[in-house]
């Protein structure tokens, strides 16, 4: 039986990959190793925990000798790590946990896997998770490739690229077999409502305002969550050692038109009248560093793996919210205690 660890399998996305993998792939030993920080959440994964071949394990991937432990317990044939600090408006209170985590963590989970596979790459391979933010900002017009220039603005995207330099190197210098995908805005069940769509769904939901940083023109490319879950285990099987592929929609939105667009279909499901919730919009002041647009070209994944996206962002985004209005009690639990704190720190309110 294969072992692999999944790292942040307790978050957003690592989530929907783990139920991706364990569900897939019954002969695979899925082990998810989380911190539960304020973003884990092991509700995520209640309708696959009891599947015999899923394990959960709690672990600080900045503690080296526990994740030494862990992976000579599991010697797993590959490692899929997404655990990391994500919210870029955290990065800039406190960049230095962004370094611990992102950059450290990641380091002790390549010597980790160095360690237990000792030279012998066969069948072995180390996935890391990245993001689109490491490219920086796009002006008006373009595409990040994978030949872009990584020129990362804030704490959370210079955290992110240095740990992707760190890959590399594992890569180049011990033969490391490695991989990298950098994906854009991700969307869908299980997000936390700090990052823009759930924040604004919840406070929709509760009729407060909803905070648009500067003019609302900054523009994201947004991904259904489980087609990145898709992408992962497509890139994990079948890409090229030593490569990396983005991940993408093709599917770019204005912020403020976003939140319009969140605003009607909440609208119309909640049987409340067209534009109520459109009043709540409250342009408020902006991010420092704020990148002005992100852009994924997802051509080289698309030709070389034969990738697309199933889902539409209109289905989507209707299938996001349909979740949130059924899941209430996860929102309201995971927005209770330290989530207020936050909020009046972040929103003054
Ligand atoms: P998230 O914040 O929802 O989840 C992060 C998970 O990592 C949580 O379960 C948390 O408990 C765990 N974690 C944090 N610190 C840890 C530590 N020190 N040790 C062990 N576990 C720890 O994040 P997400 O949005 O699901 O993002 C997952 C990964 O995907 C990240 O690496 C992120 O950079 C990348 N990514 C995210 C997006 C997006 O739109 N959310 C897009 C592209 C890439
Ligand atoms: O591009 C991939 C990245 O997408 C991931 O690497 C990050 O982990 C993930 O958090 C996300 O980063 P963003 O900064 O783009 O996501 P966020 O939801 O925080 O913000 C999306 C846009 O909305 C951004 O332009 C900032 C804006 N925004 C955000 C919040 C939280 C607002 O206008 N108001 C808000 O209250």
């Amino acid at each position: 039986m294969k072992s692999i660890i999944i790292t942040g399998g307790a978050g957003f996305i690592g989530s929907h990959v783990v139920r991706e993998f364990v569900n897939k792939y019954p002969n695979y030993q899925i082990v998810n190793l989380d911190a539960l920080t304020y973003a884990g959440n092991l509700e995520n994964l209640k309708d696959i925990e009891e599947l015999p071949n899923y394990k959960f394990v709690k672990a600080d991937i900045t503690d080296l000798d526990k994740i030494l432990e862990i992976f000579k317990a599991y010697l797993p044939d590959g490692v899929i790590h997404l655990a990391a600090e994500s919210h870029v408006d955290r990065s800039i209170k406190n960049p230095a946990a962004f370094v611990m985590t992102n950059v450290v963590g990641t380091v002790n989970l390549l010597n980790a896997a160095k360690e237990i596979w000792n030279g012998h790459f066969d069948g072995k391979r180390f996935h890391h998770v990245s993001t689109d933010e490491v490219y920086g900002s796009l002006g008006e017009v373009g595409l990040f490739t994978e030949n872009s220039r990584y020129e990362p603005h804030s704490p959370y995207s210079a955290s992110k690229a240095s740990s992707d330099h760190f890959v590399r190197a594992y890569h180049d210098t011990f033969g490391l077999p490695v991989v990298l995908t950098n994906c854009s805005n991700n969307y869908g069940p299980h997000h936390f409502p700090e990052k823009l769509i759930p924040l604004c769904i919840h406070n929709i939901l509760h009729g407060k305002p909803l905070p648009i940083y500067g003019d609302g023109k900054f523009t994201r490319d947004w991904l259904f969550v489980i087609d990145h879950a898709r992408a992962i285990d497509l890139v994990y099987h079948k890409g090229k050692n030593g490569g990396s592929y983005n991940i993408g929609g093709f599917n770019e939105w204005q912020n403020i038109d976003l939140v319009r667009e969140l605003c009607k279909q909440m609208d119309e499901k909640l049987g409340r009248p067209a534009h109520t919730s459109e009043q709540l919009i409250t342009f408020v002041k902006d991010r420092p560093g704020h990148d002005l647009r992100y852009a994924i070209d997802a051509t080289k994944i698309h030709r070389e793996l034969g990738y697309s996206p199933t889902v539409t962002f209109e289905q989507g985004l209707s299938k996001t919210i349909d979740w949130y209005l059924s899941n209430q009690e996860w929102l309201n639990r995971v927005t209770s205690g330290d989530y207020q704190q936050y909020y009046k720190m972040q929103y003054n309110g």
